[in-house]
């Protein structure tokens, strides 16, 4: 079944907002260079084009998380389902994800890379859903601050769909 979905925020608008986030990153890390860490899978587009923004060196590595559900007070863990292929030991780490929602993969997961002595370690998003939030997570830079609806495009999915879309759309249901 296909689902109907209107443009939240267009691709002109993403675009911009990337040039933006990169020259930004460019001035804050000036006379360093960046490593990128896209969390799969919904993260890597936004982390390709912010790459092509960025005017200082560059390197990037990808990782595959998710947590656990919720439930358990102990549950607080994350899984990896791909870890760095580098170190980050030393390096200006900023960690790339499409959208911080609960906040509670990224908390767990900056608290677990930080241990691994990176120099420093920042984190960057292209949408944020603060209402939702759980999980006190300190985002770095974000693209764009979004109500509490579900969204798909740009590296976000509904049900492994929908993420080559080159904007952020929101999916309509029924009686909307
Ligand atoms: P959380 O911040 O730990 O709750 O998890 C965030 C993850 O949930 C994101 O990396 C997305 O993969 C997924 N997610 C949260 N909100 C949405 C949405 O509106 N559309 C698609 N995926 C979402
Ligand atoms: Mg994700």
């Amino acid at each position: 079944m296909e689902l109907n979905i209107s443009v939240m925020i267009s691709e002109e608008e993403i675009d911009k907002k990337v040039r933006e986030l990169g020259a930004r990153i460019s001035r804050d890390y000036a006379g360093r260079s960046v490593h990128l860490i896209g969390i799969l899978r919904g993260g890597a587009f936004f982390m390709c084009e912010l790459a092509k923004r960025i005017t200082v060196p560059v390197t990037i590595d990808f990782m595959s998380v998710s947590s656990y559900g919720s439930g358990t007070v102990s549950s607080g863990v994350i899984k990896i389902g791909k870890d760095t292929d580098e170190s980050i030991e030393g390096k200006d780490v900023i960690v790339v994800e499409d959208i911080v929602d609960t906040g509670r993969t990224l908390s767990y997961l900056l608290e677990m890379l930080k241990g691994r002595k990176p120099a420093s370690i920042a984190l960057c998003t292209l949408l944020d859903k603060p209402e939702r939030r759980t999980h006190e997570v300190k985002v770095d830079y974000t693209g764009f601050q979004v109500p509490d609806k579900f969204v798909v495009g740009y590296g976000l999915d509904y049900a492994q769909k929908y993420r080559n879309l080159p904007y952020i759309g929101v999916v309509e249901t029924e009686g909307e």
